[in-house]
């Protein structure tokens, strides 16, 4: 069973160990050049399985600052990865099912949560799709590694989220 967690500074030795495939480092870089991006508004998470520190992720708070698509009151998911020797055993997918409650109760002023993949990235745009994320259709050309796609998803089916 996953858990997330806001990052303090006890998780940081346990998450400097984090790192994903050679192949996979186009898409996220490394955890140092990641958490030189954090701070109090784009804010470090954690995901743990069994009090193992597997993965983490970004919560953009101020995304519609950052990118010109999103809405405003949206989040930003960024940088989300699986460690490479936890991959493939179903952790990313619980993560981003177990997301929406997470940020619902973490950040009730926001509605929308955004992310872009790389279109060189179907594995991971798949993982989103099946979590419940929706393709845009549009896609993001500002990225170091090519185009990607935009894809959001209500944080809470609330009638009027779309108009935000
Ligand atoms: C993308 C990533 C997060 C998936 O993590 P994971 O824990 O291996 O994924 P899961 O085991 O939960 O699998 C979730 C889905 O991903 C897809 N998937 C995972 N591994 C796959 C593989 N080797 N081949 C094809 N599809 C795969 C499947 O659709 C799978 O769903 P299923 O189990 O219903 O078939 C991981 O590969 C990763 O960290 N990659 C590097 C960083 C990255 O690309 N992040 C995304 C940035 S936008």
């Amino acid at each position: 069973m996953i858990h997330i967690e806001k990052m303090t500074t006890r998780h940081l030795a346990d998450v400097l160990l984090l790192s994903v495939a050679d192949e996979q480092q186009r898409f996220v870089g490394s955890i140092e050049e990641i958490l030189k991006s954090a701070n109090a508004q784009i804010r470090p998470h954690v995901i743990f399985v069994e009090g193992i520190v597997v993965g983490f992720f970004l919560i953009d708070t101020i995304y519609a600052k950052h990118f010109d698509f999103a809405k405003k009151h949206s989040l930003g998911l960024r940088s989300f990865f699986i460690s490479k020797e936890f991959q493939g055993r179903g952790f990313a997918k619980q993560a981003i099912l177990a997301l929406p409650h997470y940020l619902k109760e973490t950040f009730p002023t926001h509605s929308i949560i955004y992310l872009t993949v790389n279109c060189q990235n179907p594995v991971a745009k798949e993982l989103y799709l099946k979590g419940g994320f929706e393709d845009t259709n549009n896609l993001y050309h500002g990225g170091p590694a090519g185009p990607q796609h935009i894809l959001m998803k209500a944080i809470e089916p609330s009638i009027g989220a779309e108009n935000e």
